[in-house]
Formats: C-alpha cells, structure tokens, sequence
C-alpha cells in the first residue's frame, strides 16, 4: 500500500485520474498485433515525442518510475560523495542516493513552502559535495534562481526530483528547465500518470543519450553493452496510457484548482490551521492539499487523522515519518532535530486533504465541517 487503502467506501487523499477506456482500445489492438510490449517500441517512441512537445522541454527520457530516475540520474551525472537535499520529501529521494552509497547531507525547509532552505545551504557545502538533490515539495516550485546561482560558484550538479510537479508553472521560466535535470513521476497518485512511470527531463542531449543506454541495461546497440545499466523502460501499455493522458491533463489541472478552490475559501479565515499559499502561485498544479494543525486546534494532528478515518476519510500524515528520523538515516550528522527543527515541527503538523478532479462537492463540505468542528465527528 502507498497512499491509499483499498477499501472503496473510504475517501483517499487521492484518486487516479483515467481517460474513456474506449481510447485504450485502439492502442491495445496495436499491441496485440505487433507483439511489441516492451523495449523502447513505437508507442514509447510517441509517447516520448509528445511529452516532451506537451512539456515544452528538448529532452526526455521516459523511464519506468522516478525511483528508478532519481537513481539513474545521480549515476549518469557521476555524482560522487555528498549531496545537499531535504528531509522533507518522499523517501524515494534519499533513497536514490542512498542506494549509489552516496551520503545525503538533510537541509531544512521554508515553514511557508515546505521547499529547501536556500540560505542554509551553504554552510553544508564541504570538499566532498558534489550535488544539490532539491525537491519541488507538493508540487511547489522551488527557489530555483538561488539554488542554480550557489551550484555554479560551488561547481555542483543541480537536479530536481519534480516527481511531483507535472503541470506547475513559474512566470517567466519553464521551471523543468531549470538545473541539470528533474525528474517526473507518473505514478498512479500523481496528477498525470502512466499506472507506473515517470521521466527524466534535461537539456543535455548527452545526458539523455546516457540515460537511454542506462534505462536499457547498459546496451549501446545489440553487440555493445557500454555501462552496468538497470531495466527502467517503460512499456508499450503505459506509454499507451501517457498519449491519451496528454489530451485531458489540462482538464485535470484545472478540476484541481477548482477543489484547491473550495478548501480555500472554506478555510480561510481561521486560527485552527495554517493554510499555505500554494494555490496563490502562479500555475500551480494543485497536486496536494496540505494543512498545517495549529497547537490551538481541539485535537492533536494524529487523534483528527484517526478520528477523519474513522468517518472514512483516509486522511494521510503526509511527510511523517520524517526521512532524518528513520532507522537508516538517523545516525547521519546532519539529522540532527536541531539541525531540522521547521521539517521536524510541519512533519508532526502537517495533513494532506483529499484531491483530485471529481471529488464531488458533498464529499469535501462534509469532511470541511468535521474540520471546522471536530466535535460533531465525536459524537
Ligand atoms: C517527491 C517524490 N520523489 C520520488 C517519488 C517516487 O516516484 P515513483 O513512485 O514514480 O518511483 C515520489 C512518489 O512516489 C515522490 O513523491
């Protein structure tokens, strides 16, 4: 299980967007007929073009998740040694450099933003940084301006884990441009998904030529295996799933703002919680709904997540555990809590209200006024 239980009467936090099933089905006769499932095939090949058109970015390499981008990306990039990034993420973040053995150095966020912490940065830099791994938290776009000004005095790669950003726009700047590399997530929960997948997105023609031969076991053509590569293709079915998703995502963006919407005027205004201003920003995609529990609300965080669910809102915790706080992290110098105090305060504050495109009127009035009134969930 990641973000949602089975159990349909219960309200998750998010819900797969799909397209008609009747537009799979062209695409399923292509597949059936040509035997071609996997291995960079036509569809792949489409799909791969179209993203990066819809994108408007000159290099994509569609992978078979983020995970899998994150960890190819830092290897591609030969990142070595240290690498700057938050705590305040999905685990897949740290993981991806955990997993090349690379030491994650955790810098705390913005209270307002939940992003890295620009200002701290650079009192973390040591001769055995090479990376600055970022995160566009929520979707929220980072300071990037900041981030690429501290990577080039200091000769870093920046890259951004975007797994969470598809749609979010800045003024100005396609923030997908931005630093080396980001990497998407087209992960069922995601605001554009595949079922599974994800993509990595630069300008480097290089580097994407590399990740192709990584994605692909390490092969250069049918005689060559270059590099000790991994399996992250995405298959034919996804990509299928990624063509026709490209004609409705707008439609989904804006359905989400129309939720964001509503929680927002429905919210604003009072002192039980702290609402971010996520949705004030220019193109946001409205990815996750967060609310911060101020310590004047009538229940702790926790006891309004277990009384929510018990109403059937799978409400989620959602950047709890705090990555610096686990088993595998939690030794590393920079996990310190006085070293992370804001991660460490917004991961026992913070919860994600549930959003996606149909979630229906009567279905978040209810779970506002069990909000606004925890007592009447009590009773
Ligand atoms: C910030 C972040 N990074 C990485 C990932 C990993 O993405 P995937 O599930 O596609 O591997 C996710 C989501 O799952 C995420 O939210």
């Amino acid at each position: 299980m990641k973000y949602f239980n089975t159990n349909e009467s219960q309200v998750n936090i998010t819900r797969p967007s799909l397209p008609p099933i009747i537009e799979i089905l062209p695409y399923l006769v292509k597949i059936w007929r040509s035997r071609t499932l996997t291995n960079m095939g036509p569809i792949h090949n489409e799909f791969e073009k179209k993203l990066s058109k819809y994108l408007d970015v000159s290099q994509v390499s569609i992978v078979s998740n983020a995970t899998l981008g994150l960890i190819l990306t830092l290897k591609t990039l030969e990142i070595q040694g240290e690498v700057i990034t938050t705590p305040y993420t999905f685990v897949a973040t740290s993981h991806a450099i955990k997993w090349l053995d690379l030491k994650p150095v955790f810098i705390d966020i913005n209270k307002e933003d939940f992003n890295i912490n620009y200002k701290l940065i650079e009192e973390k830099i040591t001769p055995k940084t090479t990376a600055i791994l970022a995160v566009h938290c929520y979707g929220n776009p980072c300071e990037i301006e900041k981030l690429e000004k501290i990577a080039e005095k200091y000769n870093l790669k920046l890259i951004f884990d975007a797994a969470q950003a598809f749609g979010s726009k800045i003024l100005n700047r396609n923030l997908l441009k931005a630093g080396d590399a980001s990497i998407l997530s087209f992960h069922a929960t995601k605001v554009f998904n595949t079922l599974e997948g994800g993509a990595v997105v630069t300008k480097d023609s290089t580097l994407k030529k590399q990740l192709d031969i990584y994605k692909n076991f390490g092969f250069v053509d049918e005689n060559n295996i270059k590099v000790i590569g991994l399996n992250a293709k995405l298959n034919e079915f996804s990509s299928a799933i990624g063509i026709i998703q490209l004609k409705y995502i707008d439609k989904y963006l804006y359905k989400r703002r129309l939720v964001a919407d509503r929680y927002n005027e429905a919210l604003k205004g009072q002192n039980l919680f702290r609402l971010n201003n996520l949705t004030n920003y220019y193109g946001y995609n409205n990815s996750y709904f967060p609310l911060i529990i101020n310590k004047n609300y009538p229940l702790s965080r926790d006891n309004l997540v277990e009384a929510l669910r018990l109403k059937g809102y799978n409400i989620r915790k959602y950047f709890y555990p705090l990555i610096s706080n686990l088993e595998m992290y939690k030794n590393n110098k920079s996990s310190k809590i006085e070293n992370l105090p804001i991660s460490n305060e917004l991961s026992d504050r913070v919860i994600c209200l549930p959003i996606y495109p149909d979630l229906t009127k009567k279905t978040q009035n209810q779970l506002i006024k069990y909000l606004l009134n925890p007592s009447v969930m009590l009773k």
